[in-house]
């Protein structure tokens, strides 16, 4: 098939290779240039183990521009564009002028709106340019976007017309996986929803985390292992630590709780998830002082600056906002990532050993090289804001979730 795909960020990006990878010719389209040069050349602006590798193996069936006039012999247009927050609200701009300039070029070409939008979004521009439109959420993850996209648990394509949602179906048929076929309104809210859930079962660990932490005796670890064998409740996403960040949670449960006050709801739980997510630094500084005490003048090294392992994304980072509120405390910051090398302000180290004489090593992603280091035996002081740590390797590392006698 030909195909295009319209935002080259870490979703659009992530689609176009698999679908290349397919044997699709795909059309790559973004309004910078910088990127499409950089894309030209072979070169990624965006860290996600394997995609570099698989990129280029499949450069041969991609095109890179502009120019949206370049899709005039595709199929299907993947719209994968930004939809952020913008006081407090869903900014849709992004999406409308990529799906104008997309139906100015090509009547016939379908459009499949991967972008996250609240319902109604999709009729809305459909009764605007005058023919449906499909919605075909994603639900990849950033540290594993190529397994997602191949292997996903299901594809929801959500739209009025078969023929279409039809073409959007074959393209994914490749993945094997179950298809969900939906009103665009459906697929648009199963998109907000499932982040709103899973969002919701990390805010919930870390309450049972703040709990295990007042009694003797308690680690949410064990915790979350037992209530996750229920199948009912499913092991996944039960891993406590300072809190959920990056580019989608924290801002679609923002959108969905404004979505559903226009509509005169108010969704208690959705809002208590976000609540408790924004207490999680506040909680984690509390736990520093009291291993270090007054934060004024002491020397922190943090470990993982990305909003999880795996990524180098920053956005909505718990950890760049933790080293904000330890500065704000009086604390001089070193910084170590296993991919970001710079960051505005703030001292990096090559190498975890340089944190050796620091009063503290904090822990605040979950990169697998945490696990253990010879260091954690020699610093001054360890703190756990990941679980991540091997506890049988280094049992003195202060971890969060867990009770801790001096408490
Ligand atoms: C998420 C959804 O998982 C994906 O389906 C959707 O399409 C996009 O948003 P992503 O944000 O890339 O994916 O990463 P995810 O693995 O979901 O992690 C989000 C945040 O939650 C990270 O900050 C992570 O550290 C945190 N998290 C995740 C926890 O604190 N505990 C967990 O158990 C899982």
């Amino acid at each position: 098939m030909n195909v295009a795909v319209v935002g080259l960020g870490f979703v659009g990006l992530v689609t176009a290779t698999v679908i290349a990878d397919k044997g699709n010719s795909v059309t790559c389209i973004d309004v910078d240039g910088e990127k499409i040069e950089k894309l030209k050349r072979g070169e990624l602006y965006i860290y996600e183990p394997g995609l570099k590798e698989l990129f280029q193996r499949n450069m041969a069936r991609m095109s890179f521009t502009s120019d949206y006039s370049s899709l005039r012999e595709s199929e299907v247009a993947f719209i994968c564009v930004p939809t952020p927050t913008v006081n407090g609200k869903i900014d849709l701009s992004s999406v409308r002028d990529s799906v104008l300039s997309v139906s100015s070029v090509d009547k016939d070409v379908i459009i499949a709106v991967k972008s996250t939008v609240v319902p109604g979004t999709a009729s809305a521009l459909s009764s605007m340019i005058g023919r449906s439109i499909v919605s075909n959420p994603e639900f990849l993850r950033e540290g594993n976007a190529i397994e997602d996209t191949l292997h996903p648990d299901r594809i929801v394509v959500g739209g009025k017309s078969d023929v279409d949602m039809e073409k959007v179906c074959d393209v994914w048929e490749f993945t094997g996986a179950p298809i969900m076929r939906v009103t665009n309104e459906n697929a648009e809210l199963i998109k907000y929803a499932s982040n709103a859930f899973l969002a919701t079962k990390i805010s919930f660990i870390n309450e049972i985390a703040n709990l295990c932490e007042k009694i003797p005796g308690a680690d949410v670890a064990t915790v979350a292992k037992g209530i996750g064998m229920d199948h009912r409740i499913g092991k996944d996403f039960l891993r406590a630590g300072i809190g959920f960040g990056g580019s989608c949670f924290p801002k679609d449960t923002r959108a969905l709780v404004s979505f559903a006050e226009e509509k005169g709801l108010e969704l208690k739980i959705v809002k208590s998830t976000m609540e408790v997510n924004e207490e999680r630094i506040k909680h984690a500084i509390e736990m520093i002082e009291e291993e270090i005490g007054n934060l004024t003048g002491k020397n922190i090294c943090v470990l993982g600056l990305t909003f999880k392992d795996n990524t180098n994304d920053l956005r909505e980072s718990k950890s760049v906002e933790l080293i904000d509120a330890l500065r704000a405390k009086g604390a001089k910051i070193l910084a170590y990532d296993p991919v970001i090398k710079e960051l505005d302000g703030v001292k990096m180290v090559n190498r975890i050993e340089e944190c050796k004489g620091t009063d503290s090593v904090v822990i605040a992603s979950e990169w697998k090289e945490f696990e253990t280091n010879p260091i954690y035996e020699r610093a001054k002081n360890v703190v756990d804001l990941k679980k991540v740590v091997n506890l049988k390797v280094h049992p003195n590392v202060r971890v969060i979730g867990a009770y801790h006698a001096e408490n």
